[in-house]
């Protein structure tokens, strides 16, 4: 049965409730009440959302050809960047690029509380230049994970820097592939506003780059705001 829209909302609840509970979730109790007392926006993903990036993680980063290395580009306060790091090998490592100095600096404190600080880096800069810098650091085929969650209006950009990064076998996925706060991918004209509207139709783009590029296997969760999860295949 397919689900309708009225079950929709009850069936995310259910989500968070039964997948989005225990192991790290427990480490990180606290963590969105914090976040918002140090003033940082409350737009993390939440942990049903943790949990599949766990598992994808975990899936991408063991066997032949992982490399046991992840990046992130828009940290927050460091939520799902933690989420990640859980499900790397114990040698693994997470870098995480954040534009914004205070929740930089958030973050970090909250990586040391929960002792994950061996496996993620937070780097402090703009998303563009410090992915053109980490490309040339780290290399084509260097990257078991690569997760976009920063400027929507610049997920293509990310995209065209991160794409050669991810090794045949590792993953390429994006937060907010169905919508954010101001805008759902299925909106019309005139129904959210300029901004919203240049983010929505930005997604949009990147999404149907995503579906539509040889190299990738694209496909979309629709948990929370959507998660658009590709495999790279050649
Ligand atoms: C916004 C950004 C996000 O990454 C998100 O998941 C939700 C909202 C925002 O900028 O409003
Ligand atoms: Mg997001």
């Amino acid at each position: 049965m397919e689900m309708s829209g009225a079950k929709w909302g009850a069936t995310a609840e259910y989500l968070r409730e039964v997948f989005g509970s225990g192991g790290l979730s427990t480490t990180l109790a606290g963590h969105a009440e914090r976040a918002e007392k140090a003033g940082l926006p409350p737009i993390a993903i939440t942990p049903e959302v943790g949990r599949l990036l766990a598992v994808l993680t975990r899936l991408a980063s063991r066997g032949p050809g992982a490399t046991g290395l992840a990046v992130e580009v828009g940290t927050l306060g460091g939520f799902s960047g933690m989420w990640i790091a859980s499900g790397l090998p114990e040698s693994g490592k997470l870098i995480t690029i954040e534009a914004d100095a205070k929740h930089a600096r958030f973050a970090r404190s909250e990586i040391d509380a929960a002792g994950m600080t061996r496996r993620v880096e937070v780097r402090e800069g703009l998303g563009i230049p410090e992915l053109t810098r980490l490309s040339r650091e780290l290399g084509e085929m260097s990257l078991d994970v690569a997760f976009i969650d920063a400027e929507k209006t610049e997920y293509s950009a990310y995209a065209g820097l991160l794409k050669p990064m991810v090794r045949v076998g590792g993953l390429f996925i994006a937060d907010n592939a169905l919508g954010s706060g101001s805008w759902w991918i299925t909106d019309r004209a005139g129904e959210v506003s300029g901004p919203a509207w240049k983010a929505k139709d930005a997604v949009d783009r990147f999404n149907r780059e995503l579906a539509s590029d040889p190299e990738f296997e694209a496909a979309c969760v629709p948990i929370r705001e959507g998660v658009a999860v590709a495999v790279r295949v050649r």
